[in-house]
């Protein structure tokens, strides 16, 4: 284990069940694919890449890139849109994947700014949810795990820009982020 982590929250394992099972949740309300499932750079990408490839249907990736934390461990509250689509959404079925919703600034900003294109549908899909720490109204469609509000990192999620890369989701100690 990474010595910055304190302790293990989702191990591999579970992550890997848990990601099955929503593709195969996603597949049974989208049983005619045709999907595009949007990541939202960069902690969706490692989650993004194994949802797909459990799904079994036709999807097409697409990425937005908005950042609302910088290098800091707390939201700045306002949402930049730093890459956007790179097709046209309008008319069809559209899931937007996201690795976690914290206060929910950035999901909210996005699913008013995607609505706004018209798909046919839209939903989001986010393997962590921190609801104790929501301050804007929004909810995921397909939730892999609540979690409790703890500093994590871990398959996708990082702490400035470091640990994307851990196979799990753990617990960072408290004064690696503290300094
Ligand atoms: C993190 C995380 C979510 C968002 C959740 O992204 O990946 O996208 O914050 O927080 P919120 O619900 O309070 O908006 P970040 O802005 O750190 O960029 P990153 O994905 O590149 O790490
Ligand atoms: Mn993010
Ligand atoms: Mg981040």
């Amino acid at each position: 284990m990474d010595s910055a982590i304190e302790r293990v929250l989702l191990s591999e394992e579970e992550i890997g069940k848990r990601v099955k099972e929503l593709a195969e949740e996603i597949r049974n309300d989208f049983p005619n694919g045709d999907l595009i499932l949007i990541g939202v750079l960069k902690g969706s990408v490692i989650f993004v890449a194994d949802l797909m490839r459990a799904m079994n249907i036709n999807v097409t990736m697409d990425f937005m890139a908005v950042s609302s934390y910088g290098t800091s461990s707390e939201t700045s509250g306002v949402v930049r849109i730093l890459k956007d689509l790179d097709f046209d959404i309008e008319g069809k079925d559209v899931i937007i994947a996201e690795d976690i919703i914290d206060t929910g600034t950035t999901l909210k900003y996005l699913y008013e700014y995607l609505k706004a294109r018209n798909p046919r549908s839209l939903k989001i899909c986010c393997l962590l949810d921190k609801p104790a720490r929501r301050k804007v109204d929004i909810e995921g469609d397909y939730v892999g795990f609540r979690i409790p509000d703890a500093f994590v990192v871990g398959y996708g999620l990082d702490f400035a820009e470091k640990y994307r890369n851990l196979p799990y989701i753990g617990v960072l100690k408290e004064d690696v982020y503290k300094k």
